[in-house]
């Protein structure tokens, strides 16, 4: 047993909805165990900046169904450099937090990883992005509830496609990742799906859009937005140039894939993920992401949490094929 006393807490990174129910596990089940839990706020550069404060029950009361974070979050660059990294150290000293709970993606468990080594420190990180493309957890805290925005979403163009026999682009998140596209392309029964982790065949997509059915009114095709066809407007004017007749039309979804209230997933996972990481730090586990795989807690190092998915199950793939007929 590790004598942990004060967890500093921090979000990082692009915000995904669940990080405020896994915020009220770390700091209810800190308290729970009589360990003191400091915020601080935006992560890597408020660490740097200071901006610490203590938490209790009631600065968890009432969050647990908000999206977005509390503790708010950034993207630090300074935090990159060995002087801003022995600022925020000197800061985690001054306010005797003792070890260290980040909720985020890969960017910030590649900073945790680089200050373990040069401080110590025991960090444990939990997976909190809506790309879900983390190694060592099946579902990343976010992703379910994105998935369902844009299931939603499609849902609703579908019906105008459909009564307007219309072919629909949609763009949805996923820079680096195709997950988002994939599992809510099987969701809306998309036609087909096209991400980063597939080489795109343009003219491949074009003979599937030729051979399917004539008496089909709307179409829906789904982009991940780093997909290597480029964003929905390409693809549009390509899909335009060969299929004139068709009327198409191009939906990107943004950043509401990133917001709302999370669902039940996603806040059970985010409380698991939670009471976990106390117990883990107590524990004096350290330098590894918890994420849960075939349902059970799953610890996996950092170094091999950061490294790109680049295959997506190709089951799922031919399931869109399978099923767009
Ligand atoms: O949170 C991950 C992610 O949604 C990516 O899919 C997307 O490319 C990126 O964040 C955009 O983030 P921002 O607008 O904050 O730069």
């Amino acid at each position: 047993m590790s004598e942990i006393k004060n967890i500093g807490l921090i979000t990082s990174g692009g915000d995904a909805p669940g990080m405020n129910a896994a915020i009220r596990a770390v700091v209810r089940t800190a308290l729970y165990y009589n360990i003191e839990v400091t915020g601080i706020m935006r992560g890597y550069e408020g660490m740097i900046n200071g901006e610490f404060f203590p938490m209790n029950r009631k600065s968890v009361s009432n969050i647990i169904q908000r999206g977005g974070t509390i503790l708010k979050t950034a993207r630090s660059e300074e935090f990159k450099t060995k002087e801003g990294r022995q600022k925020a150290f000197d800061q985690l000293q001054k306010h005797k937090v003792d070890s260290l709970v980040a909720i985020g993606g890969d960017g910030t468990f590649t900073g945790a990883k680089i200050f373990i080594k040069e401080f110590g420190m025991p960090i444990l990180g939990l997976p909190g992005t809506i790309d879900n493309d983390l190694i060592g957890t099946d579902f990343t805290i976010g992703y379910d509830t994105a998935i369902n925005t844009v299931v939603d979403a499609v849902d609703k163009i579908r019906d105008t496609a459909e009564s307007h026999d219309r072919l629909f682009i949609v763009e949805v998140m996923g820079r680096d990742s195709g997950l988002i596209a994939l599992r809510s392309g099987i969701g809306v029964g998309a036609e087909a799906i096209m991400i980063p982790e597939s080489k795109t065949d343009i003219n491949a997509l074009f003979k599937r859009l030729e051979k399917g059915r004539k008496d089909k009114a709307s179409k829906i095709l789904i982009v991940a937005e780093g997909d290597d066809a480029g964003g929905a407007f390409e693809v549009a004017e390509k899909v335009k140039e060969k299929f004139p007749k068709y009327d198409t039309r191009v939906s990107i979804l943004g950043h509401i894939q990133r917001g709302g209230s999370p669902t039940c997933m996603d806040r059970v996972l985010a409380s698991r993920l939670g009471v976990a990481a106390v117990e883990s730090l107590m524990e004096g586990r350290k330098g590894e992401m918890i994420g849960v795989c075939n349902g059970k807690i799953h610890f996996t190092p950092f170094k091999n949490a950061i490294k790109h998915i680049s295959e997506v199950n190709p089951s799922l793939l031919k399931i869109v094929e399978i099923l767009s007929l």
